[in-house]
């Protein structure tokens, strides 16, 4: 973007197959609002061949993230060695994204785009991360983050910040990048470094662990806290339809409380996992 904004998610073998993940991502750009000019700003990161050699069919942006020796095809069971490598191997990837200067929001490709997310972050923010529950107050370290949404600006700050977070990886052996955050954000050293860490609120940044009720302001929505990926297809295939049923109303509906999401159905799963 003009400001060195990109977007970039990940995609690996498992979530590309037609009518899988990615093909609900990119539709949730083209049927949200003002969300299909910011297709062009996205660059979709891979992890092996198979997902690159598809991510070029569907999008103009691809890359190639490799790791020698280590195979990331397949559905990555939550926590085995190979799900933590590639986490942890896509964080040490934005560090590098930070230092060439660009600033950037990751997300993970089972969120839905359903607005343009920029106006909802606030203006002096280092790091903005999405929750699977949020206590109501954005700077408040309470609040329970999701790595699957971050915004991040590139300064000094951030940069020290990713380094500190992936250096953390080896202080707590057998982690999730998301785990160890939910640690060292309150590390004193994040306060020295000066980073401002906010929260995004789940009335606009929403997912099946806490849902964006009101579809009128509703930005994006996860498929967190759902185990199994045919689980997460069927969700958010319904939740797709929940959003072109709304933006097909005319706009008094638009209006009534009553509107809310038909889902999570399969995936119901309390403050579990993402
Ligand atoms: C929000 O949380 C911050 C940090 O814990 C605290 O300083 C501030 O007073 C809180 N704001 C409100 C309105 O509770």
């Amino acid at each position: 973007m003009g400001d060195n904004t990109v977007i970039l998610t990940t995609l690996n073998d498992a979530w590309s197959s037609p009518g899988s993940v990615m093909d609900l991502f990119m539709d949730s750009f083209r049927s949200g609002v003002k969300t299909s000019f910011l297709l062009k700003h996205l660059v979709i990161v891979t992890f092996d061949g198979k997902a690159y050699k598809h991510c070029v069919k569907i999008h103009p942006h691809c890359f190639a993230l490799g790791t020698e020796g280590v195979d990331f095809s397949e559905e990555k069971r939550f926590l085995t060695s190979g799900y933590l490598e590639m986490m942890w191997t896509r964080l040490d990837f934005l560090r590098l994204v930070l230092e060439k200067g660009y600033n950037f929001i990751f997300t993970d490709a089972d969120i839905m785009w359903f607005r343009n997310p920029f106006p909802h972050f606030h203006p002096d923010g280092d790091f903005q991360i999405a929750c699977d529950h949020y206590v109501g107050n954005s700077s408040d370290l309470r609040n329970i983050a999701n790595g699957g949404f971050i915004y991040v600006k590139s300064n000094e700050r951030t940069i020290e910040f990713y380094s500190f977070w992936y250096s953390s990886r080896f202080m707590y052996p057998g982690y999730h990048d998301q785990d160890v955050f939910n640690v060292i954000k309150h590390d004193p050293y994040v306060t020295d470094i000066g980073l401002k860490i906010m929260f995004l609120s789940t009335a606009y940044f929403g997912g099946f662990c806490e849902p964006s009720r009101d579809l009128n302001k509703v930005c994006t929505m996860h498929a967190n806290c759902c185990i199994g990926l045919p689980s997460k297809i069927h969700d958010l295939r319904i939740m797709i339809e929940d959003w072109r049923s709304y933006l097909s109303l005319p706009p008094n509906l638009k209006q009534l409380r009553a509107l809310t999401w038909r889902v999570p159905q399969n995936c119901r799963y309390g403050m579990v996992l993402t």
